[in-house]
């Protein structure tokens, strides 16, 4: 039955968005935004501005877009800012990405221009491949921190955003696993006052967000703030989290393949992934520390989709290779190749090949975790695991497993707006059509 909706706060006044690397992925979101309200584009690709959401039974025929069901800000209301240790502005980094073509980019120069990004806080140790030329002085971690935030309440006092998110758009940091100073708020903040070798720049970003309960989104596969020092902060702050590492183009078809293989009890003996990109990405992950960071989120999926120890006939033992090949001709026209060794009927042999390239969600991010801080049930509630459908290692409760399938991921995703909405969740059992 359908239940009262839960209180959620209109999206009034503007939304800023805080963004710690301002390279590819974030000048393509900022100048496909301002493209898109320019009416020079569409948003194809955003669940939040295509997207319908089916409501009760199905001849009731009750099918509103996503944006007019649950509150979301216009695309008029976002404002930018963000830090990166390169000077460009928004058009030069954005020229220099080469993801979206000239033509397109001149039409919204103006706008681009007009964003610079503030200094980084950067450590090469991280990112071995960047020196950064743009880059904030400190003498601990924690004074960092607290420029972080300064640069935040200054944007939002000079932009008038009546709230803020922030989502890392940043490089992918060397592999880090979670040690005594990541696990409490306490040791981490002790940590940043003693300087510990331990806290990466994405964390202090991470922290300075949370810590004026601004919700934090991870788009690269960094530990950042998949530790309980982060969790308790956002916890306490009633900030949403959620991360990491976007799910956009090899990892979203293995997702999207992988769970209808298992569905039609279909065998796999390997799977082999290669990429070729040339562009500041692909350079950063020829470092093998930012590679093994994003080895692991991308290796991760297939085992918790397929299941070996439920289906060992199938599945048990399977071959599965990632390889990122930094190749600069190839400029950011990056595409991945894949090689499905599959099995089917008395066990014969069959392959399966995909050719593909990335898809957007950087805007769905941030307006559904907007949606996320304007809700007092959701922010209590942390970890934002609704919005698994977009991250390739999604954050889930540390008692859980992350829920890979994209099919779950988007029924779990649409199941909580109408949660929220107090609209009855849909099920698909459909007995009662026939009674
Ligand atoms: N493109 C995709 O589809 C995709 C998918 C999943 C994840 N990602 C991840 O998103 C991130 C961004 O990708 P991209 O293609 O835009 O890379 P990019 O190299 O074009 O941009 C990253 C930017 O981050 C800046 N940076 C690095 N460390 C920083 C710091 N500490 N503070 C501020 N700025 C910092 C760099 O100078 C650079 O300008 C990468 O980690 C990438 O792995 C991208």
């Amino acid at each position: 039955m359908a239940k009262k909706p839960i209180q959620i706060a209109e999206p009034k006044g503007k939304l800023g968005v805080l963004i710690p690397g301002m390279g590819a992925v974030a000048t393509t979101f900022i100048a496909g935004v301002e493209a898109i309200r320019r009416q020079l584009a569409r948003p194809i690709g955003s669940l939040t501005q295509m997207g319908t959401i089916r409501l009760g039974k199905r001849p009731e025929k009750r099918a509103p877009a996503i944006k007019d069901f649950v509150p979301l800000a216009g695309l008029d209301d976002l404002v930018f800012a963000g830090w990166d240790l390169f000077k460009d502005n928004c058009y030069e980094a954005a020229t220099k990405a080469g993801v979206l073509d000239r033509t397109l980019l001149d039409q919204v120069k103006d706008f681009l221009s007009g964003i610079r990004p503030m200094p980084a806080v950067f450590q090469q140790k991280f990112v071995k491949k960047l020196h950064g030329e743009n880059v904030k002085k400190g003498k601990t971690k924690m004074d960092l921190a607290e420029q972080v935030q300064d640069d935040i309440r200054q944007f939002q006092k000079s932009s008038g955003a009546s709230r803020l998110i922030m989502i890392w758009c940043g490089s992918t940091e060397i592999f880090l696993k979670p040690s005594a100073v990541h696990q409490s708020l306490a040791a981490f903040e002790k940590g940043l006052r003693t300087n510990s070798p331990e806290i990466a720049p994405s964390m202090i970003y991470a922290y300075s967000a949370l810590k004026l309960g601004v919700p934090f989104a991870n788009g690269a596969p960094n530990l950042t703030a998949d530790i309980p020092a982060m969790l308790e902060l956002s916890l306490k702050n009633h900030a949403p989290v959620c991360g990491k590492d976007y799910k956009t183009g090899q990892t979203l078809l293995k997702t999207i393949i992988a769970p209808g293989l298992k569905a039609r009890m279909i065998g796999l003996k390997g799977w082999f992934s290669t990429n070729i990109l040339g562009n500041r990405d692909g350079e950063v992950l020829e470092d093998p520390g930012s590679f093994r960071t994003k080895e692991e989120s991308k290796l991760s999926v297939l085992e918790y989709i397929l299941q070996p120890e439920l289906y060992p006939e199938l599945y048990k033992g399977f071959c599965h290779k990632v390889k990122i090949n930094y190749y600069p001709p190839r400029g950011d026209n990056k595409e991945g190749w894949d090689n499905l060794d599959i099995f089917g009927w008395l066990g014969y042999p069959m392959q399966i090949k995909i050719d593909f390239l990335a898809a957007p969600l950087v805007l769905d991010l941030v307006l559904f975790l907007d949606l996320a801080q304007r809700c007092p049930e959701m922010a209590r509630k942390g970890i934002q695991e609704w919005l698994s459908f977009y991250f390739k290692s999604p954050m889930c409760a540390p008692h859980l497993y992350p829920e890979h399938d994209l099919f779950i991921q988007l029924m779990k995703l649409k199941n909580t707006l109408r949660h929220l909405r107090g609209e009855e969740l849909i099920t698909h059992l459909g007995l009662e059509y026939y009674d």
